[in-house]
């Protein structure tokens, strides 16, 4: 839950503290093996400290939704194709991750913009991973963007959710080494698998013990 001074805090401040377990609802568009890394933890782990409440995503017939399914958490689907706008769409979204009372939503390769309204509301809660190591090759192609460029290491970033794209507060990154072997799919696996273990250390941690931001500064206790 919000703590009380979070709400008179300044512009540029958050500050939350869940109540165990953090509630946490995850947005996915695809394979969702985020998600399942975050499945796993909370399953094997009693300490993790959050629970999955529900899990969201911008289409059907997915792989993300069948692991949510297969785990017995509720799952969503919101298509903005089914909405007269995507202004309409974002406050359906918002209006439906709101029915799980979240600490926290995870946004897991979910490959829609999260509009105004939806930030109005979860502004601060909203985390989402992005397979480059930011300010570097924000967007949709970070892994081929990375290899065309010709760095020698990129990596994953973990940030809090701002109106720009991948440029939110950062709350942790890992480094992967480019091989002279790699194409983007080679490359986006590595950084996939160090992205599923820093995204399960970040959300068992922000879970467990809040986090608060200053301006571009996430501190976590
Ligand atoms: C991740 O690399 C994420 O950063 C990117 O898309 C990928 C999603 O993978 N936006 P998955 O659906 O969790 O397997």
């Amino acid at each position: 839950m919000v703590h009380p001074e979070g709400n008179q805090s300044p512009p540029g401040l958050v500050q939350h503290h869940p109540d165990p377990p953090a509630r946490i609802v995850v947005l996915v568009s695809g394979s969702g093996t985020n998600l399942q890394a975050l499945i796993d933890a909370e399953q094997a782990d009693p300490a993790f400290g959050g629970t999955i409440v529900a899990v969201g995503a911008d289409r059907t017939g997915i792989r993300g939704l069948e692991r949510a399914e297969q785990a017995g958490i509720p799952t969503f689907a919101l298509r903005v194709k089914d909405f007269a706008s995507r202004e309409d769409w974002d406050r359906a979204l918002r209006d439906k991750v709101a029915e799980y009372t979240p600490d926290l939503v995870v946004s897991a390769g979910f490959m829609k913009l999260l509009g105004p309204d939806f930030l109005a509301a979860f502004g601060g809660r909203v985390i989402n991973t992005h397979p480059a190591l930011s300010p570097s090759f924000p967007g949709m192609h970070g892994p081929a963007d990375a290899l065309e460029y010709g760095v020698k290491i990129t990596g994953c970033t973990v940030f809090f959710v701002t109106a720009g794209v991948d440029d939110g507060p950062i709350i942790a990154q890992s480094a992967v080494a480019v091989r002279d072997e790699d194409d983007a799919e080679l490359l986006h696996e590595r950084i996939k698998t160090a992205e599923r273990a820093l995204l399960v250390d970040v959300v068992g941690r922000l879970a467990r013990h809040g986090w608060t931001i200053d301006n571009r500064k996430v501190i976590l206790p």
